[in-house]
């Protein structure tokens, strides 16, 4: 449950003003986010042992913490000082709920938000979210530039799969969410489909970082599965 850089970025002198990623030393090398598993306290053992360049929170129902359930969710997103930087991830289906809760993302002190667009789980798609939307681009972008409204300079990421159900799609999927220029994008790199049932397909990692180059070279790419 690692990812790392996959991308051939070389690290880069210039920062801008908040976006943490430009700054991290390459190579990355990440937590993957585990619901019910990367806890605050489970993660804060790797503050004091192996701490890896990012932390990212388990992820979180945008429409839940819109919700009069709100506090019972907010035990996700405690994190300490120890573990900046720090990403919490989010998931849902509505573009306008991201941008509702961006002020909250921000409150928090998070130095990015990231947004689930891979989590095969029935309800989280049933809710239009994780996988689901890998079928529709369309809404896939407009949840990207709402959050980016919401936010601000605050960074935003998204992580996802090669495809819904077949490899091939990579190219038409990467493809569109490059062209929101995200911060950082976690491949995970097998379809939905294939749950986690088959090697990460590692041999289109060069594919990936050539749309990188040519449509978002800002864009840190970070390529999952099978990392050990
Ligand atoms: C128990 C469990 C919970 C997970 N929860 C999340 C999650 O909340 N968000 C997410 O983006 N991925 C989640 N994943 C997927 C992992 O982040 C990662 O993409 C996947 O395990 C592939 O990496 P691996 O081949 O090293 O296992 C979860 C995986 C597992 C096994």
């Amino acid at each position: 449950m690692l990812m790392n850089d996959m991308a051939t970025a070389k690290p880069t002198n210039k920062t801008t003003d908040k976006n943490f990623w430009d700054k991290l030393p390459r190579p990355i090398m990440a937590m993957a986010p585990m619901a019910n598993v990367t806890d605050a306290a489970f993660r804060r053992m790797f503050v004091e042992c192996g701490k890896p360049s990012v932390f990212w929170t388990e992820f979180v129902s945008v429409e839940g913490l819109l919700s009069k359930g709100r506090d019972r969710l907010l035990s996700d997103l405690w994190f300490s000082p120890g573990e900046h930087p720090i990403v919490t991830q989010i998931f849902g289906g509505k573009p306008e709920q991201f941008e509702a809760v961006a002020p909250l993302i921000k409150e928090l002190g998070f130095d990015g938000v990231d947004i689930n667009m891979g989590c095969p789980d029935r309800g989280v798609e049933k809710s239009g979210g994780g996988a689901a939307l890998i079928k529709d681009p369309v809404r896939a972008k407009e949840i990207i530039r709402a959050l980016k409204r919401g936010v601000g300079t605050l960074p935003v990421s998204v992580k996802t799969r090669l495809g819904y159900s077949k490899t091939t799609e990579f190219e038409a999927w990467i493809t569109a969410l490059l062209e929101e220029q995200p911060a950082a994008l976690t491949v995970h790199l097998r379809t939905r489909a294939e749950m986690s049932d088959v090697p990460a397909h590692w041999e289109l990692a060069p594919q990936i970082a050539a749309l990188r180059d040519k449509i978002s070279p800002k864009t840190v790419l970070l390529g999952n599965g099978d990392v050990r």
